[in-house]
């Protein structure tokens, strides 16, 4: 019950001080509701602004992959040192524990396999679901140029606007297909049609003239690793990506795959969040894997 008696009375208003006005830390968010931006911020560290998620949704279209046939044994004991889990909500509920308490960037679309055309996915979560599982972001693959770009850009919408009821940001996932080149022309479309048609961020491929994607980009872009190259290169990926205008990682096979996962990891963010060169990042790896 409200109480008239015995309240201190009111008297500074800070008549001078102007109430803050300034926009949103990450590009292009700043017009974005209060969810959007409190799921943003648990994913990208507002010091750095970067993001080194972490990477296991394969399995949605491979299957048991090398390095992840064993999620339960492979993926937990790394994530206390990722910002941010992607993957399914299968991998979700079986594999990592309910009080992790990492952002989750839910992987929301379906549809194919490596067995099919990978373009033909349709959306396989439902929004309650991802709000049931408190996701940070839904991430939906894009196939521009693909067979069936039409249906994965249709998702993208679809997820961006129910997101949008319930504060959940979209991340758009551009596809690379076989016959696809990674080139920045392509790689600057496909990331530029993302965030035009509402994607709070995307997640791209690094390629030659980076910087002009990222530039392109109105909202943040995080890397895929790709395949398993050896750990300087993937840390050297990491740093040109990140020197050219990315705002973090978004790594799967040079993490799980390497030698020491941990220490791989721990090396990665010393790239993303403190500015580390690939060189340093690599010898703080190697003494890592030497104290063991
Ligand atoms: C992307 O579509 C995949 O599902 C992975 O999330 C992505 O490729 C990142 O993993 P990796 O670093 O292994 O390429």
């Amino acid at each position: 019950m409200a109480d008239a008696q015995g309240n201190k009375i009111a008297k500074n208003f800070y008549v001078d001080v102007k109430p803050e006005t300034k926009g949103f830390y990450l590009k292009g968010l700043t017009g974005y509701d209060w969810g959007v931006q409190d799921r943003m911020t648990r994913m990208f560290d507002k010091k750095s602004g970067h993001t080194v998620m972490l990477a296991f949704d394969h399995g949605y279209i491979m299957g048991p992959t090398a390095g992840l046939e064993r999620m339960d044994i492979t993926v937990k004991p790394l994530i206390e040192y990722a910002d941010v889990l992607m993957c399914t909500r299968g991998a979700l509920r079986s594999c990592v524990p309910s009080d992790s308490n990492k952002p989750i960037a839910l992987r929301c679309t379906t549809g194919a396999t490596l067995l099919n055309e990978l373009s033909y996915e349709c959306l396989g979560v439902d929004i309650e679901d991802a709000c049931r599982l408190n996701a940070s972001a839904m991430a939906i693959q894009v196939f521009a140029g693909a067979q069936y770009e039409h249906n994965s850009l249709d998702n993208l919408a679809q997820s961006i606007d129910r997101g949008l009821r319930y504060g959940i940001p979209t991340l758009g996932v551009t596809a690379v297909g076989k016959d696809m080149a990674r080139d920045a022309r392509y790689l600057g479309l496909a990331t530029r049609v993302c965030a035009e048609i509402g994607c709070q961020f995307v997640k791209t491929y690094y390629c030659e003239n980076f910087e002009e994607v990222a530039s392109g980009c109105p909202v943040p872009i995080v890397i895929a690793g790709g395949k398993k190259v050896p750990e300087l290169d993937a840390l050297k990926l990491a740093f040109n990506a990140i020197r050219d205008g990315a705002c973090g990682v978004d790594m799967g096979r040079n993490i799980f795959q390497a030698e020491c996962p941990i220490s791989m990891l721990k090396a990665v963010r010393e790239v993303v969040h403190n500015g580390a060169t690939a060189e340093q990042a690599y010898q703080m790896y190697q003494d890592l894997m030497a104290s063991k």
